[in-house]
């Protein structure tokens, strides 16, 4: 097992890692609570409920899967069953299943009596490299995603790489866009490993899987150690995510998966940066060819730059109506940038 350290000041914690832990898990849920609430969603539930029945004095709270359960009415729901079950401050809530269930879960964790403890046991490959990890939780509103929130740490992370096998390879991929974002930001040597190992991890080799999160854990737990509440560092992480958060909002959500829109994200973003000047051109295309690679429809000529720049512009990110881009200018390294509508329409994607 593998354990990576989250060297907060306050509320340090750590991850673990490694196949089969779920088999462990009424060990390594440190229990000194009341009770467990797991939340989770139906398709987690249905393939890994057993897993849950070691565990003592545990209730369990399924979701319907996908985005639009990571409402703030779902969110109601859930605080009222658990005020309805006398759920008291000393109780914890395991956070079981992929992004949508762990940011969903660690809100509630956050609010419910001013915050009670919570556990992530993530499923999904973008969960176990990314969502689980660094203490954002929240849900949408409206058109706004991730627009209600707060900062809350969890108490553990439990990663069981087994789980993964279940996986649909959309998912894997959708994963896989966040992994090769840590190398390109943080660690070129991790994203030439990510380029020569990509068909291993395409179909979730397990003999590199766990070194794969793991990295991707210690490269977001030491920029989130620097900037908990991303008021510098920790904006580098957004690479690929103007554009992808863009891509999403005009697709309402359903067109792409989050991963496979940071992908073509980065793509775009690189080639924005490929046309300011700002990265030299063997770099740019070594990340783009590798991209057109990976076979996933970079096509987006039916989102023309100035409806997509609307969407750009409601990111949190943005200063002044201008447009926070972070852009890769050399090997493992990366810088924010800003952009007015009026520049992005004149640069244009194509
Ligand atoms: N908090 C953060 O820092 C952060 C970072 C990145 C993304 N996110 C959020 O994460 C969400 C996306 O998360 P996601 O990609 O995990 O999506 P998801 O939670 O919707 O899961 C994707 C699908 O996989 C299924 N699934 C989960 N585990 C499975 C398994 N082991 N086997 C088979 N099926 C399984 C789910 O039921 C669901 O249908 C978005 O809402 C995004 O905003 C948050
Ligand atoms: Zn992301």
């Amino acid at each position: 097992m593998e354990r990576v350290e989250i060297k907060l000041r306050e509320n340090p914690y750590d991850i673990l890692i490694g196949p089969g832990l779920l088999n462990n898990l009424d060990n390594l849920i440190e229990d000194n609570t009341e009770q467990n609430f797991i939340i989770t969603d139906e398709n987690v539930h249905s393939l890994y409920a057993d897993y849950l029945k070691p565990l003592t004095n545990y209730d369990t709270i399924v979701i319907p899967p996908g985005e639009e359960s990571k409402s703030i009415d779902m969110a109601t729901n859930i605080l009222k069953t658990l005020l309805k079950k006398g759920t008291s401050r000393k109780s914890q809530i395991i956070a079981f299943g992929g992004g949508v269930v762990g940011d969903l879960a660690g809100f509630c964790s956050s609010i419910y009596m001013r915050g009670i403890s919570f556990v992530q046991v993530p499923t999904t490959l973008l969960a176990q490299v990314d969502s689980s990890v660094g203490g954002k939780t929240g849900v949408n509103l409206m058109d706004y995603k991730n627009s209600v929130g707060a900062f809350y740490q969890p108490k553990r992370v439990i990663i069981d790489t087994k789980v993964l096998h279940t996986l649909p390879y959309r998912q894997v991929l959708s994963g896989i866009g966040e992994i090769i974002k840590y190398g390109i930001i943080y660690d070129y040597d991790f994203f030439q490993y990510v380029i020569k190992h990509i068909d291993q991890i395409k179909c979730c080799n397990p003999d590199i899987m766990s070194y794969v999160i793991k990295t991707c854990c210690e490269i977001k737990a030491k920029i989130v150690a620097q900037d908990e509440k991303e008021n510098g560092l920790r904006k580098i992480l957004n690479f690929g995510h103007t554009i992808g958060h863009g891509l999403e909002g005009i697709t309402g959500f359903s067109k792409y998966t989050h991963g496979e829109a940071v992908i073509i994200g980065m793509y775009y973003e690189t080639f924005l940066a490929k046309k300011l000047g700002l990265i030299n051109k063997n770099y740019s295309k070594e990340i783009m060819d590798f991209i057109e690679d990976i076979g996933l429809d970079l096509n987006i000529d039916d989102y023309p730059i100035s409806q997509l720049t609307n969407w750009m512009l409601k990111d949190k990110k943005n200063v002044k109506g201008k447009i926070s881009f972070i852009f890769p200018i050399a090997e493992g390294r990366v810088e924010e940038h800003f952009l007015t509508k009026d520049e992005l329409i004149d640069i244009n994607l194509k």
